[in-house]
Parts: C-alpha cells; structure tokens; sequence
C-alpha cells in the first residue's frame, strides 16, 4: 500500500519568541524540519508533503525539491494544516503519515513502525504514545471505561485531574486516507480558534472506530521542541546520539560532553578528539588525526594523520600528515599540503602551501602559491592588499624566506632564492638569489647545488 509522510511546517511557533520559524532554528548545524523530513521520508514510499505557511520560502529552501509542498495561509491549527494537504494526497495513497515539524529526535524506525502498525490493523489510525511524568505541554490521552482512547486534550483546556495523565500524544500518526479526508472536514472550531488535529481521535471514538496507541520505546525520541529551553535540550540529546555514533565507528572522544560534532561532518577511525572542539558544517576529517583541545572547525577537509591543536579552520583543505596549531587561522581557500607544518599565531587565507612547506611563527600568508620546501620565517607578511585590490604572491620550491620578510605583492621569488631578515621585497627575485634589504635588492647568486 502507498504511504505519504505530511510534515506540519507552517506554525510560527510563537512560544520560541523568534522572528525565524521555530523549526527552522538549527540543531547540529541543520534546520530542524530535515531531521523529522528525513526520517518521515524513509518510513513511507512516496515524496512526503510539507505544510508551509509563516515564512513559507524559507521553509521550502530549507527543505529543498525532494518535498512537496501545501500551503496553509492562515494557521488555524494542526487539523486546519493537515487539511491543506487533501488536494494533492486524495485518492493517491492508503496511508497518511503525519508528524509535527518540531519532533527531529523521532527516528526513521519508530515512525516506520507506526505506518507498519497501521497497515495491518483495521484502526482508523494509529498514533505515538509515551508514558511520562514530564509532560512538557503534550496533550493528554483520555481513554474510556473500557481502556479505549475516547479524546486528547490539550494542556490549555484540560482539567485538573485530566493534567494528571502520564499517556501523552507525541504529535505523529499514521491515518487510514479512506476515513481521513472526510474526517477532517468535521473537527471543529475549538474555544482558541483553532482546529485540532487531535480532535480527530474523538470523532472516530464517537463513531466506534478504533484508535491504536503506539508507544515510542526510547523517550528521548519524543522530545519535542516549543521553547527555548526545549531546543537545548533537544541540541544536547543529538550531540550525544552523534557522538555515540562516531565513537561506535572508532573515533576516539576525550570528553564527548565538550565534543560538538555536527550532522553533516564525518570523522574517519581511530582519529582523536579533544575536548572543547568543534567539528562543523561539512567538515570531513580522515583517520588517525588528533584534533583538539579548543580547536573550531567547519566546512573543511582533513586528510589522514593530520594535527591540529587549539586552532580556528574554515573553508580549508588540509591533505594528510599536516600539523598546525597552537593558535592558527585558516580561512576560505587555505590549502595546505602533505606534510605541511604551521606553528603558532599564523593565518592563511586563499593561498596554498607546497608539500612539507613549513610556516612556523607568526606569519599571514593570503592570495599565494608557494611551492614544497619552502621556509617561511617567523613574522613574514604578504603584503596582498593596497586599499584598493588584492595581489598575488608566488614562491617556488625551496625557497628561504628571512624573519620578517614584507613580500609587496604582485611578487614572484624565483626557485631557491632567499630573503635576509627584514627584507621588503617589491620586485620579482630570480632563481637562487639572495636579496635583503629596504626595498631589497640583490646580495648575491647562491649555490643551491648542495
Ligand atoms: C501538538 C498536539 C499535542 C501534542 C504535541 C506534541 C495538537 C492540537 N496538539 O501540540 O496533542 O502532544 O503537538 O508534539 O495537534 N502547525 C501548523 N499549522 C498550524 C499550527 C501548527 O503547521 O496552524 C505545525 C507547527 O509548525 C508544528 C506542529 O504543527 O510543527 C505542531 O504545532 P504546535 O503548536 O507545536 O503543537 P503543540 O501545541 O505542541
Ligand atoms: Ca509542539
């Protein structure tokens, strides 16, 4: 039988206090709603439908083309939403998956447990249940005289007694489509003005039709986000299901509870992380690295046997068997080959840096190619900027650059050339050369022979 997932997505979710959606505010560096859209997706067979209304464009971009997309214009409530998606889901599938958008810890499994559930029961629908003492504003599973589920109530409108209840509604259901449709359109206007999904267990008890509770087996799973406080709850509960998963692959964590490794990067086994380190975006670490203590990572590439030790990455590409840190900067466009070392309070920005180049103290290096075995000395600047444009810097191999070399870009130092300390070079050196000086000029040829 055809399922299809619909993703309740056009709230504004006002109890966060933002002027962004609530479910696009990240978890582990991605929005929300692609956590529940991922999981939503693998549970059913068909692309799944996404109800979008508050910042509708945001939420498409978010979700991107493998969604299809309801628009519900004024949000009148999750039964109002649900309805929204009737013109594109009627006649065209047996099962209806729905999910709150605000539930991204509920996992492909227990959802596809719920759409499994449903199809072999004759039930009206089926829905998560969780039994807990910590409501979090969950509403409420009311059940007759005879233990069938009769009503959910929601926080706002129940009784003293009903808040009592430990059987909560998690916020996904798995709908037979031949009774839904027609059900929906009978919910009515509740005293907040607004249609609720909920009513529909109700409607189907009143009828004598079946409701089937599904209990969720991990309750972490049903964390679902309406606050601020939520949020990090719900943040901390993922990093840790992370980095569980990558210490089940090999990865060495010396702290996981300072180990912040987002959604989208992967580590490769037996590397080593330390604490206070951040591995971000889609950053891509291979094996046997040591990353850490205090180092900020994000959307680079680290090859194998690499070290990088309390320093800040972003944008750069790393081969293997480079060593950087402490206190080093690389930003977008830092290239740094096999074997490249880079000591402390160095930046590198666009630039690349030949095999087994060395680069060990203070030192900015930007828009430059430099070639292998090159000595960069300790204070050296490419001077790449004149208040109007960037230029560009070329060292070729094995070349030796003095302490606190100024190099005035445009500016090539030929193969085996060599600056004294101080030197401001402003025009091109030649092959094995050495120059010095201000402005530098030529001292003598060198014998690169031995
Ligand atoms: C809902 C359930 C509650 C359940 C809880 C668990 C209802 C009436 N109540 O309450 O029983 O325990 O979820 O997760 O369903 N949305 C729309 N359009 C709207 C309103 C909401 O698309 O007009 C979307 C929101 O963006 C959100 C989801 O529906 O993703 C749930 O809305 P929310 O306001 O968080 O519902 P709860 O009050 O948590
Ligand atoms: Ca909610």
């Amino acid at each position: 039988m055809k399922s299809t997932a619909v993703l309740l997505a056009a709230g504004q979710g006002t109890r966060m206090k933002s002027s962004l959606p609530k479910i696009l505010h990240p978890l582990a560096g991605r929005p929300m709603i692609q956590y529940i859209f991922e999981s939503a997706a693998q549970a059913t067979s068909e692309p799944p439908v996404a109800v979008v209304g508050f910042m509708a464009e945001e939420v498409r971009k978010a979700l991107g083309e493998a969604c299809r997309y309801a628009v519900q214009e004024e949000q009148l409530g999750t039964g109002h939403a649900l309805r929204q998606a009737e013109p594109i889901l009627r006649g065209k599938t047996g099962l209806v998956l729905v999910a709150n958008g605000d539930l991204p810890l509920l996992t492909s499994e227990s959802l596809g447990e719920l759409v499994r559930a449903q199809a072999s029961s004759l039930a009206a629908f089926s829905l998560l249940t969780l039994l807990s003492d910590q409501p979090r504003g969950f509403g409420r599973i009311v059940r007759d005289a005879s233990g069938r589920m009769m009503e959910i109530v929601e926080e706002s409108q129940a009784t003293p007694e009903q808040l009592g209840i430990r059987e909560l509604n998690v916020g996904a259901y798995c709908f037979n489509a031949g009774w839904l449709w027609d059900a929906l359109a009978r919910i009515s206007l509740s005293s907040s003005g607004e249609y609720f999904l909920t009513d529909l267990v109700e409607i189907a008890h009143e009828a004598g039709g079946e409701i089937q509770g599904i209990p969720v087996e991990d309750p972490a799973e049903a964390l679902g986000i309406n606050t601020r406080i939520h949020l990090a709850e719900v943040e901390a509960a993922l990093r840790t299901r992370i980095n569980r998963r990558w210490m089940e692959a090999g990865v060495t964590m010396i702290d996981p509870a300072t180990t912040y490794i987002d959604a989208g990067a992967s580590l490769g086994e037996d590397s080593e992380i330390w604490p206070n380190t951040f591995v971000l975006g889609d950053t891509r670490i291979g094996r046997d690295c040591r990353i850490g203590p205090n180092s900020y990572i994000l959307d680079t590439r680290i090859g194998d046997g690499c070290t990088v030790l309390a320093s800040y990455l972003e944008g750069a590409l790393l081969e293997d068997e480079v060593e950087i840190g402490p206190f080093a900067r690389l930003r977008r466009g830092a290239h740094l080959a096999n074997g490249v070392h880079m000591g402390n309070f160095g930046e590198v920005k666009n630039a690349y840096l030949g095999p087994a180049t060395k680069m060990g103290h203070f030192s900015y290096i930007g828009d430059a190619t430099i070639g292998g075995q090159v000595n960069i000395g300790a204070g050296t600047v490419t001077c790449n900027y004149d208040g109007k444009q960037k230029y560009h810097t070329e060292i070729e191999e094995g070349v030796f650059i003095g302490s606190d070399t100024m190099l005035v870009a445009p500016v090539r130092l030929g193969r085996g050339s060599s600056t004294g300390a101080g030197a401001v070079v402003t025009r091109d050196i030649p092959p094995n050369t050495l120059v010095a000086g201000v402005p530098a000029r030529e001292i003598r040829k060198l014998d690169r022979d031995d």
